[in-house]
C-alpha cells in the first residue's frame, strides 16, 4: 500500500487533543479504539432485558400464493412464543414508501400473495435465537406456485419507460444525423448482472414499546427517514416513533430503507409485549435487502477522425419489481462527461418477479460508467487515438445537456496527474503487446463523475455553561468516519478545540436529517452544523446558562444557483491475464479524485480505496445467479457470491487533486460513491489491452475470457 501523501495532523493520534477542529487534516476515527477493542456496539449487540428473538421464514417459490402455514407443528417446540404470518399480522399502511414512491416491498405479511422468492412469509418468535431458528426451519409452509418470470432481457415485452424523477430521457441535437456524419461509430451493448450490497454487518433490529412510544435500535443509513417510514407503515404519529442506530457495519444502499428486520421486529413486539430482536441471516440479506438490478445497455458513439465526438446515444434497460418504482440512473455520466452536439438517453424498466431493486454502491453511475467508458475506449481503439487524449479533446465548457455552468470541474487535473503517476505516457496503445512470462499484461483507464450536492438537514447546538458544546444531528456513521468528520467541522465552525465538542448522532429524535447516502451525508450535515454554529454566534449569551439553537438548511438549499455539480475521478488499472486459465488479476489501481475540499484525508482516502475495491469486485467477481427453473438465487452466500478478498486486492493508490465546491459550506462534494464508479471500466479496458478481446459483460469471468477469445 502506498504511503499516504496528504498532510498529517499534528494531533492525529489524539483526537481529543487541544487543537481546533483541523478540518482538512488527517485524523483517525474517533471511535477507532472502541471498534478494535470490541467496545463499539452494533444493533445486534445491545443488551436488553426480557429480550425475545424472531427468525424469518422466506418463500421458496418465485410467484404464487401461500397454501398453508402449519403453526401447530412448531408452537410446542422449546421456547416458542408464537408465529406471525399474514393471518394475524398487524395491518400496514399501503401508502408507505421510500424516495421513489409507495413501496409494496414494505408490506410484509399482509396477504397470501408471493411476489418473489425470498419474500418473508412468517416470523417465528422464541425465547432464544437458536429456538427461534429451529422452529423457523421446522415450520411447514406449502405454496400454490404460479408461473414466474425472472428472466431479464433488454427486449422483454414488459419493458416500459422508467420513472423520470431523475435521470430522465434527453434528446439534444440530431443523434442519427451526427452518427451518419461520423468517421467512426461504436455501436455495442454492455451488460451487468444482479449485484448485492453485502455489508459486513447483517441487518438487525430490536424493537420495544416504552412510555407509549415505539422504540427501535436498527442498523440503517438514516434513523430519521427510517422512523418516518415506520410511522407511516404502522399509522403512528412520528413523535411516537424513535429509531436509534449506534455503530453500523456498512450499508452500500441496502440500509437506506426501512428494512424487513425492523418491520417484523415491530410486529413482534406489538404482539408479544416484550422487546424482540430480528437479525437477518447472510442468506436473508441477499434475498430481502436492496438488489442492484441487471442492466443491458445499448450504446452508440460517433466521432470525427480527430476524436471529437459528434453523438452519444445510450438507452439502458434494467429490471425492477412491480411492487416498487426504482431508477437505475445509468445515463448521468452520459449527460456530464463529454461535449457532443447530440446526446440522446432513455431508461427502460422491465418488471420481473424479483425482489424490488434499490440503490447500491454508486447506483446507476457504476453500471452506466462501465458501458460509457468501455465504449469510449473502443472508440479510441478504432480511431487510433490515445484513450487519455480522446477524453481531453472532448472536455465540455458547460453541461453537455443542461447548458449550465459547472460549479467546478477538475476532471482534466485527475486525468493528467493520474497519467503522470501511473506512467501512462510510456504505454504502447496496441493490444496484446506485453507479455511477462506466460502472462499477458495490459493497462486501461476510465474517467468518471458523480453528482454532488446536499439535501435538507437540521442540527442543534447547545452551548453548555462549562464551555463545552453539544452538537446534535440525525446523522449516521456507517464506518466511514462521519463521527470524526462532523466533530472536526463542528469544532471549526465553533472555533473551539474538538475536546469541547460532544457529538450526538444516530437518533431520529435529533430531528430531520439526510441519510448516509447518495454521497451527500457529510455535505448535508456539515452545512446544518455550520448554520447552527453561526446562529449560536449571533445569540446573546448568559455564560451561567445553557442555550440551544437549531438550524435547518431547507431554505438555503433552495437558494443555491443551478449548476452542474459533480465530483470527478480518473482511474487507471494494470492487469495480467493468464492465457491458459482466463484468470484476470488486477496488479495496480490508481485513482485521482476531485471531490471538493477534503474534510479528513485519512478517512476520505479509505472511502475511495474501498470504493475502488468494490469496483474491482464488480469487474471480476460479483454476480447474482438465478436458477431459471425456480427463479431462485443459487448463490445467496459468500461462498457462491464472490467479493474481492485480500488476495484479490492489489497495490491501490488514491489521492486528491485540489478542488472546491463553491456555494456549499466547506466546499464539500462527497466521497461515498465516486471510488466505485469507473473502476470496472478501467479494468475491462486493461483486459482488452492485455488480450485484444473486449469484455462487454460483467463480471469478467474466466470462461468469458476464454470463450470470447482463445488466448493460447
Ligand atoms: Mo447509497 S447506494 O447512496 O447508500
Amino acid at each position: 500500500m502506498n504511503v499516504f501523501t496528504g498532510r498529517e495532523s499534528p494531533d492525529a493520534t489524539t483526537p481529543d487533543g487541544r487543537h481546533t477542529g483541523g478540518t482538512g487534516t488527517a485524523r483517525p476515527r474517533i471511535e477507532g479504539r472502541a471498534k478494535v477493542t470490541g467496545g463499539a456496539r452494533y444493533a445486534a449487540d445491545i443488551p436488553m432485558r426480557d429480550l425475545a428473538f424472531g427468525a424469518i421464514v422466506v418463500s421458496t417459490v418465485s410467484r404464487g400464493r401461500i397454501g398453508d402455514i402449519d403453526v401447530s407443528a412448531v408452537q410446542d417446540m422449546p421456547g416458542v412464543l408464537g408465529v406471525i404470518d399474514h393471518r394475524n399480522a398487524p395491518r400496514l399502511n399501503p401508502g408507505a414508501g421510500h424516495f421513489f414512491g409507495p413501496d409494496g416491498g414494505l408490506l410484509l405479511l399482509q396477504d397470501d400473495v408471493i411476489p418473489f422468492a425470498g419474500r418473508p412469509v412468517a416470523l417465528v418468535v422464541a425465547e432464544t435465537l437458536e429456538q427461534a431458528q429451529a422452529a423457523a426451519e421446522a415450520l411447514p409452509v406449502t405454496y400454490d406456485a404460479q408461473p414466474h418470470d425472472t428472466d431479464f432481457s433488454a427486449d422483454h415485452p414488459a419493458g416500459r419507460p422508467a420513472l423520470a424523477l431523475f435521470d430522465g430521457p434527453v434528446n439534444v441535437g440530431d443523434v442519427d444525423a451526427e452518427l451518419a456524419a461520423s468517421t467512426v461509430v461504436v455501436d455495442e451493448r454492455y451488460r451487468t448482472p444482479e449485484e448485492h450490497c453485502s455489508a459486513m454487518e447483517p441487518h438487525s433490529a430490536t424493537a420495544w414499546w416504552e412510555g407509549g412510544r415505539l422504540q427501535a435500535v436498527d442498523s440503517n443509513q438514516g434513523p430519521f427517514s427510517v422512523a418516518g417510514v415506520l410511522a407511516t407503515l404502522f399509522s403512528l404519529d412520528l413523535e411516537r416513533v424513535r429509531v436509534r442506530t449506534e455503530h453500523v457495519g456498512g450499508g452500500f444502499g441496502s440500509k437506506g430503507m426501512c428494512g424487513p428486520q425492523l418491520i417484523l421486529a415491530v410486529m413482534a413486539t406489538t404482539r408479544f409485549g416484550r422487546p424482540v430482536r430480528v437479525t437477518l441471516t447472510r442468506r436473508q440479506v441477499f434475498l430481502t435487502t436492496a438488489l442492484r438490478p441487471p442492466t443491458d445497455q445499448p450504446i452508440r458513439i460517433g466521432a470525427e477522425a480527430d476524436g471529437r465526438l459528434r453523438a452519444i446515444h445510450h438507452e439502458p434497460v434494467f429490471a425492477i419489481s412491480p411492487l416498487a418504482e426504482y431508477i437505475e440512473g445509468c445515463t448521468e455520466l452520459t449527460k456530464t462527461l463529454y461535449a457532443a452536439p447530440a446526446i440522446r438517453t432513455r431508461l427502460t424498466a422491465v418488471p420481473l418477479d424479483i425482489l424490488p431493486p434499490y440503490s447500491m454502491r454508486g447506483p446507476g453511475a457504476a453500471p452506466g460508467s462501465f458501458a460509457l467508458e468501455s465504449a469510449v475506449d473502443e472508440l479510441a481503439e478504432r480511431l487510433g487515438v490515445d484513450p487519455l487524449e480522446l477524453r481531453l479533446r472532448n472536455e465540455p465548457a458547460v453541461g453537455p445537456v443542461s447548458g449550465l455552468p459547472f460549479s467546478s470541474r477538475n476532471l482534466v487535473a485527475c486525468l493528467r496527474e493520474g497519467a503522470r503517476r501511473f506512467g501512462w505516457a510510456a504505454r504502447d496503445h496496441r493490444p496484446r503487446m506485453r507479455r511477462e512470462g506466460h502472462l499477458l499484461v495490459g493497462t486501461g483507464l476510465a474517467a468518471t463523475s458523480f453528482s454532488a450536492g446536499a439535501f435538507p438537514s437540521s442540527a442543534s447546538i447547545t452551548a453548555e455553561p462549562d464551555g463545552t458544546f453539544t452538537v446534535a444531528i440525525g446523522a449516521t456513521d456507517l464506518g466511514t468516519g462521519a463521527r470524526t468528520a462532523l466533530t472536526t467541522i463542528a469544532a471549526d465552525a465553533l472555533a473551539v478545540g474538538t475536546e469541547r465538542v460532544r457529538l450526538l448522532i444516530s437518533d431520529s429524535d435529533l430531528g430531520p436529517a439526510w441519510s448516509a447516502g447518495g454521497s451527500r451525508g457529510t455535505t448535508s450535515w456539515a452545512w446544518a452544523i455550520s448554520e447552527a454554529a453561526a446562529k449560536l454566534r449571533d445569540r446573546p449569551r448568559d455564560p451561567a446558562r445553557s442555550v440551544t439553537v437549531t438550524a435547518d438548511t431547507t431554505r438555503l438549499l433552495g437558494d443555491l444557483p443551478s449548476r452542474e455539480r459533480h465530483s470527478y475521478s480518473a482511474v487507471f488499472a494494470e492487469v495480467t491475464v493468464d492465457p491458459a486459465t482466463g484468470e484476470v488479476r488486477v496488479r495496480r489501481l490508481l485513482g485521482m479524485f476531485a471531490v471538493g475540499r477534503v474534510v479528513n484525508p485519512l478517512t476520505a482516502r479509505s472511502q475511495v480505496v474501498g470504493g475502488m475495491i468494490g469496483g474491482l469486485s464488480m469487474a471480476l467477481h460479483e454476480e447474482g445467479v438465478r436458477d431459471p427453473v425456480s427463479g431462485r438465487h443459487v448463490n445467496a452466500d459468500f461462498a457462491g457470491y464472490h467479493i474481492a478478498a485480500h488476495a484479490d486486492v492489489p497495490d491501490i493508490e488514491a489521492d486528491f487533486v485540489p478542488d472546491d465546491e463553491p456555494g456549499i459550506p466547506w466546499g464539500i462534494k462527497g466521497v461515498g460513491e465516486i471510488g466505485n464508479v469507473g473502476t470496472a471500466a478501467a479494468i475491462a479496458n486493461a483486459v482488452w489491452h492485455a488480450t485484444g478481446s473486449r469484455q462487454r459483460t460483467l463480471p469478467i469471468r474466466l470462461d468469458r475470457v476464454l470463450e470470447e477469445h482463445p488466448l493460447t
